[in-house]
């Protein structure tokens, strides 16, 4: 995670795999089903970056489900992009490169990934503060070429409540370390991609009460 943040260490599971290669269960568990709406909304060509791209399973399935966008992984941790090269390496996909160091939450980094057909990120929302998340979104809608879409995957309050007994633990145990993070209300995040100029498309519910939010940038 960022330096700057303590999260219990049910935040963001991985265990060490071969090599450099780390291993997230719920990645393996989700990364099927995201590829699946990934599909349905991506374009077909272009550039494509994930934010947080964690240990690497994810982008390496959605290059492979999804050939015709050029996969750019990014990362805030040197061993989650350790990781991620592994997981690169071993794929062999030509559209799909080496990771990128990103802080996401920095203001900025959109002028130098301006023209992106598609960027993704999938479960960190919950864990930075919402001026944080506002930057995120603020940063991928500049970054969006025109008609360019932006995938949100992850878990969410709906009317300010948690959805689960599991989400509401889950989201009291983030904000006990740290009273700044948690579960964002999806209504909230929806106004902020919209302050941004980004049209929504309907929010799909996904395995294990996780939402999947597609701003688009207009063309
Ligand atoms: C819960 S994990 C999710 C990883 C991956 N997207 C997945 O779903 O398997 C959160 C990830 O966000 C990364 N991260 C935390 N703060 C970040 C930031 N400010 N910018 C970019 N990545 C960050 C962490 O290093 C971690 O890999």
């Amino acid at each position: 995670m960022s330096a700057r943040r303590t999260l219990p260490p049910s935040a963001s599971v991985a265990h060490a795999g071969e090599g450099a290669k780390l291993h997230a269960p719920s990645a393996e568990r989700n990364a099927a089903a995201i590829s699946e709406a990934l599909r349905e909304f991506a374009p077909e060509t272009g550039p494509a970056l994930e934010i947080a791209s964690g240990t690497g399973q994810h982008v390496v399935a959605f290059a492979a489900a999804m050939p015709g966008l050029n996969w750019q992984p990014t990362e805030i941790d040197a061993a989650r992009r350790a990781s991620i090269d592994a997981y690169v390496a071993e794929a062999g996909l030509p559209n799909l490169r080496a990771a990128m160091a990103l802080d996401a939450t920095e203001a900025g980094w959109s002028a130098q990934q301006a023209g992106q057909a598609l960027i993704v990120l999938i479960n960190l929302l919950h864990l930075i503060s919402a001026p944080e998340a506002r930057r995120i979104i603020a940063e991928a809608a500049q970054a969006l070429a025109p008609g360019g879409r932006f995938a949100i995957y992850g878990p969410f309050l709906r009317d300010g409540q948690a959805t689960s007994e599991g989400d509401a633990r889950f989201d009291a145990s983030l904000t006990a370390q740290d009273p700044a993070i948690g579960y964002k209300d999806l209504a909230e995040v929806e106004g902020w991609l919209r302050e941004v100029g980004l049209s929504l498309h309907p929010v799909r519910q996904m395995p294990a009460n996780n939402l999947f939010l597609v701003g688009e940038r207009p063309g």
